[in-house]
């Protein structure tokens, strides 16, 4: 474990110290509107204090570190450096250096984000410690217990304190499981602050200028999920499909680590197919904005689709924020070979639907969050 600093350590009497936990990518855009939320309530002379713990469950430069620089983030506190791993060993082993730490340097509050392994491993490692509990993205759920998120947010959820949700509909999901709806707290979507924030400093990737591409004419595949990457044949199949309907408009695929692994042994080349590395995040978001269409089997990718109106195909069979595709220009395909044909050509006809935008994804999520954390500490 790297102790990198303790600026956030000086708790004194009155204030509410509150470990921010960051893991993996889908995390640091939901955590730095937060951070800088609580800043400005210091700048304020508000008592709410936090310290930055990374896992260490992302790493790379390029799934980790560049979101920092962009989206201003502090560096962490403290890293846990607790990398990758089977579920276990990675759940485990993030515990277990949480745990640690907690013991030696307490918090009052940990606030987890999301669904990732890192959020379910440190909120079980705080509450077994008896710390209050607030989780981000809290309440959403897609009914697949063979995904490693469902079950890392039934679990965080059935321990936490403190809910903060996306949407309405995640805390009717809530009230059903018996959660008081004084601790449900409806406050909109962090990541869309980030994206608001920062859609007028998106950057233009060097493969922009490499394809030749043009805007609205090119279409940026995104695909991670075990189901969809991990069998071989079943991803070559997935990629020849989407390649024949897609009418050698450029397909730009930037290439998760888990899906480049597999890859690497099938070697799949098309000439309208560009395999890029991980972008970053102004980078990823400039492309999106510009394309045609996004196919992918992301669950945050749909929520960036749906405020920027580009249409968004989702090759998985359920999803845990149905707002995308009721409200939003997401559409469920499934994973079926076939399913994506019929959605090209709906897409290249122009006849895809036009989004809204759900309630409360208005850039304000991360002050309505300080705001009751505050009240917390009244
Ligand atoms: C994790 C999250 C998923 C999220 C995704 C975004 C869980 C259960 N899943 O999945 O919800 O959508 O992040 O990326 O937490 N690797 C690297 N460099 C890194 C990090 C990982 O090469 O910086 C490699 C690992 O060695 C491993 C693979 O990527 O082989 C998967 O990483 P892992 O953190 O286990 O899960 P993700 O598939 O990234």
């Amino acid at each position: 474990m790297v102790y990198l600093s303790f600026a956030a350590e000086l708790k004194s009497h009155g204030t509410l110290l509150i470990d921010i936990i960051a893991g993996a990518r889908p995390n640091f855009m939901k955590i730095a509107p937060i951070i800088h939320a609580l800043k400005d309530n210091q700048a304020k002379g508000g008592k709410l204090r936090y310290r930055l713990v990374h896992t260490g469950q992302h790493y790379d430069e390029k799934m980790s570190g560049s979101f920092f620089q962009q989206l201003n983030i502090p560096s962490p506190d403290v890293n846990l450096e607790s990398g990758s791993g089977t579920q276990a060993e990675q759940t485990g082993r993030i515990m277990v250096r949480y745990e640690k730490l907690l013991l030696e340097k307490p918090c009052d509050l940990t606030l987890v984000v999301g669904d990732v392994t890192s959020t379910m491993a440190c909120s079980i490692a705080a509450k077994k410690l008896n710390i209050q509990v607030a989780h981000v993205e809290a309440g959403i759920r897609s009914k697949d217990l063979t995904m490693p998120e469902e079950i890392n947010r039934m679990v965080t959820d059935a321990i936490t304190d403190h809910f903060f949700t996306t949407t309405e509909d995640a805390g009717k999901n809530l009230e059903h499981l018996g959660v008081s709806s004084s601790a449900i707290h409806f406050v909109g979507n962090t990541m869309i602050d980030t994206l608001l924030k920062n859609r007028s400093r998106f950057i233009q990737p060097s493969i922009w200028a490499e394809a030749d591409l043009t805007e609205g004419e090119y279409m940026v595949l995104t695909l991670h999920r075990p189901a969809n990457v991990d069998e071989e044949q079943s991803l070559k199949a997935l990629i020849q499909e989407i390649v024949e309907h897609s009418r050698s408009v450029p397909l730009i695929f930037p290439i998760h680590p888990r899906t480049k692994k597999v890859f690497e042994r099938i070697g799949i080349q098309h000439d309208n197919l560009y395999l890029v590395e991980p972008l970053s995040y102004l980078e990823f978001n400039y492309l999106v904005e510009r394309s045609k269409g996004v196919i992918t089997d992301s669950g945050g990718i749909t929520e960036e689709t749906t405020v920027m109106g580009v249409p968004c195909m989702t090759l998985r069979n359920n999803t845990e924020r149905p707002e995308t595709c009721t409200i939003g220009t997401n559409e469920l395909l499934g994973t079926a070979l076939g399913v994506v044909g019929p959605a090209l050509e709906k897409l290249f006809k122009g006849e895809w639907k036009q989004g809204g935008i759900p309630a409360l994804w208005d850039g304000k999520a991360a002050e309505r969050i300080v705001a009751v954390l505050d009240s917390l500490n009244a």
